[in-house]
């Protein structure tokens, strides 16, 4: 049997790795590591104790929540509060960012989260996840936290990753040092190392997008994905559609097989219409972090995702991520198409 390496052995080895850490950076990851555990129970229990079904009420997205969007929520708010490392957070079931209650220690990190991503798919059972984005705080620690900590480029990132509530639930990470993945393991109740130093393939045969919403696109986006239905020896089309509907399930497929997933934004002739739908604090970033750290690629078509500025808290970009090539060949489109003006 290989070396056991559980997931707090390997977020102290990590800290190692960064002498400016100081012990809130590795026990705010294990805070969260143990939120994945909370929250695969929710999940694992779901069917069970009726937190199927939605609860009745929607998010500041407008979209209905769904039960355990609220389990997911709860406790990782509450973990994180609890914790003494952070600061402020936001989440994507709260319109305003988090800020920790004065009568708790405060820390000097922040989280963003989507504490159940894909929740449309819960009733069915499909997998789900959570997705997290660890950023240092911009104000001092003895300043009042503000919404405008939480809001800073994915470039600030220091850690991200997302857990897949999946056949097995799997907690992937990076604190930019490569991508390490964990399985847990019910029978000792932890992670266990089970991919370490994830790498996406450079180019992948895998596309990910809902062509139900093709009327939408743009031309570079519906010229380069009607170029994947080719015949083309040189470029490997036609490609696998393979499309789940839950960001983590179709993110973390593409990561280890390779492939390109998008979900397309405006269209240019009546943005009104149609609006991106990913958010970018809490599953653009975090996720762009975690595939640049493999050697893959995330943009909005035109610039590096990481580089985007917040202007909103729950803002929303379109999303082009995966393998290196697959995102640069989508790129060279819609700049060829939808940049001409
Ligand atoms: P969330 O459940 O956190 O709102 O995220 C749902 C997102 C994402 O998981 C997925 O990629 C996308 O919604 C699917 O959207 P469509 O159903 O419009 O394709
Ligand atoms: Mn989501
Ligand atoms: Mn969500």
């Amino acid at each position: 049997m290989g070396d056991l390496i559980t997931i707090g052995r390997h977020i102290l080895d990590t800290e190692r790795n960064f002498p400016e850490a100081t012990g809130q950076f590795t026990g705010l990851l294990q805070h969260i590591a143990l939120a994945a555990k909370i929250v695969a129970g929710e999940v694992r229990r779901a069917g069970l104790v009726d937190v199927i079904g939605s609860a009745g009420r929607s998010n500041v997205q407008g979209e209905e929540v769904q039960k355990l969007d609220i389990l997911a929520h709860e406790t990782l708010a509450k973990l994180m509060v609890e914790s003494g490392y952070l600061a402020v957070m936001a989440s994507e079931e709260v319109e305003d960012a988090i800020i920790v209650p004065n009568d708790y220690r405060r820390g000097s990190y922040v989280v963003n989260f989507d504490p159940l991503d894909g929740s449309s798919n819960i009733d069915a059972n499909v997998s789900i996840g959570t997705i997290f984005s660890i950023l240092p705080r911009k104000t001092s620690d003895d300043d009042k936290p503000t919404e405008s900590d939480c809001m800073q480029p994915g470039n600030r990132q220091l850690a991200a990753g997302y857990v897949i509530y999946g056949s097995s639930t799997m907690f992937v990470y990076t604190t930019g040092a490569g991508v390490h993945g964990f399985t847990y393991d019910p029978s000792i109740g932890t992670f266990l190392l089970s991919h370490p130093n994830i790498r996406i393939p450079e180019y992948g045969r895998i596309y990910s997008v809902n062509t139900g919403n093709q009327r939408f696109w743009t031309e570079g986006v519906r010229r380069y994905i009607d170029s994947l239905h080719d015949e083309d020896a040189e470029r490997n089309t036609p490609f696998s559609s393979r499309y789940i509907g839950s960001l983590v399930a179709d993110f973390h497929r593409n990561l280890l097989y390779g492939g390109i997933f998008l979900y397309p934004a405006d269209n240019k002739k009546d943005p009104k219409k149609y609006k991106p739908k990913l958010r970018l604090l809490y599953e653009a970033n975090p996720l762009a972090f975690v595939v640049e750290q493999a050697g893959g690629k995330a943009s909005n078509g035109i610039q590096r995702i990481m580089d985007v500025e917040p202007t909103e808290l729950h803002q929303r970009v379109q999303l082009i991520i995966g393998s290196r090539i697959n995102v640069e060949e989508a790129e060279r489109f819609i700049k060829k198409y939808d940049l001409s003006g």
